[in-house]
């Protein structure tokens, strides 16, 4: 068999052998019609695709109840107030997805004569329906050919091809393998059995690739490697700040403070520095003249937003008419009770370790 030959092989088995998964397991939504009972009322597809935008199926059950029992059709939720679809809306959040419901369901009535158009281009001029919702809404309401790319999808598609672009760039090279799948019958129920394997056996985390009816033909499953995909974009570089501790110590003790309460490690017990933060190093501003010694080594610390790289300034000549202002000299035997943050506690030991090496 051709390369090519496999392909169209792969391409052809998945959606028979996903629909023929379909058949016994599709979960049963209240929106739906299962593989056999013929299309769906496309005012409940429209209803629950707009609920299910950022929601999920177990967040938009009740609500799509209660909605298509008080407004069953258009022209009920054209004619509605719209204070009352705002709080029978309340607490599904995104709340501009219930304003522009209610515009699109007068649309519906004054423009189309109540009935939903069946294309995806027509139905993207609605208000609230972009480019997934109009695929999704044609495909499942109408049986038409239309290449539905969700969340789920994404992550489904990524896996069969082990695509190794990470997201969002690889959503072009995915749109286009789910197009490559979906068949010219039943794109509906091929892409509401590919939400359910994504919401089911082809999960986030610990998928269930031993039960999965594409796993002859999943490259990331057949590797073992499902859970690695979709590639997430790398993480963004935490920018790096650097600063100054000072070390003041008379005989066995040493110049703590207590930091600032707002800020960074705020309330903590700490040594004086020269005001770094995550947003600017700090000044270098030592806290006296004297005669200070620079470590030959910094201290390196990670924080969730930062890094932060620490020289340490030692000195042990404390002019007398010096303020050292809020704090207190704290013995360095039991430095260790001082509670001082992780970052500090460092620095005490790259102290207590010099001339060592
Ligand atoms: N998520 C979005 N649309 C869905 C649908 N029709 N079935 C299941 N999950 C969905």
């Amino acid at each position: 068999m051709s390369a090519v030959q496999q392909i169209d092989q792969k391409t052809g088995d998945i959606a028979a052998l996903l629909l023929a998964h379909y058949d016994v397991h599709a979960r049963d939504l209240p929106w739906r019609k299962l593989p056999g009972q013929g299309l769906p009322d496309p005012y409940n597809v429209w209803l629950s695709e707009i609920m299910l935008q950022q929601t999920t199926v177990a967040a938009v059950g009740p609500y799509f109840r209660k909605f298509a029992q008080t407004w069953p059709d258009f022209a009920a939720l054209g004619a509605a107030d719209e204070a009352d679809v705002m709080a029978a809306w309340a607490g599904l959040g995104y709340y501009a997805r219930a304003r522009n419901l209610l515009k699109c369901a007068r649309v519906i009535t004054s423009d189309y004569g109540g009935q939903l158009p069946d294309t995806e281009a027509k139905l993207l001029k609605l208000p609230g329906i972009g480019p997934y919702t109009a695929a999704a809404i044609s495909a499942i309401a109408f049986d038409r050919r239309a290449v539905v790319v969700d969340a789920n999808i994404e992550r489904v598609v990524s896996r069969l091809y082990a695509i190794d672009t990470p997201l969002p760039a690889a959503k072009a090279e995915i749109w286009a393998a789910t197009d490559a799948i979906t068949p010219d019958v039943a794109a509906g129920d091929f892409a509401q059995a590919m939400m359910d394997l994504g919401a089911g056996i082809c999960s986030v985390r610990n998928p269930s690739c031993m039960i999965c009816p594409l796993l002859v033909h999943c490259a990331a499953g057949q590797a073992g490697m499902a859970e690695a995909y979709p590639l997430k974009p790398p993480k963004k570089a935490k920018p790096h700040r650097t600063g100054t501790a000072y070390w003041v110590q008379q005989g066995d003790a040493v110049w703590l403070v207590t930091r600032g309460g707002k800020g960074m490690l705020g309330g903590m017990r700490a040594l004086p520095d020269d005001g770094w933060s995550a947003r600017q190093d700090g000044d270098g501003v030592e806290p006296f003249e004297a005669d200070w010694q620079i470590l030959p080594r910094s201290v390196a610390h990670v924080f969730t937003h930062f890094t932060l790289s620490l020289d340490i300034a030692v000195t042990a000549t404390v002019p007398a008419d010096i303020e050292l202002g809020e704090g207190g000299y704290w013995p360095l035997k039991s430095l260790d009770k001082a509670g001082l943050p992780t970052l500090f506690s460092k620095v005490a030991k790259a102290v207590m370790a010099r001339g060592e090496s």
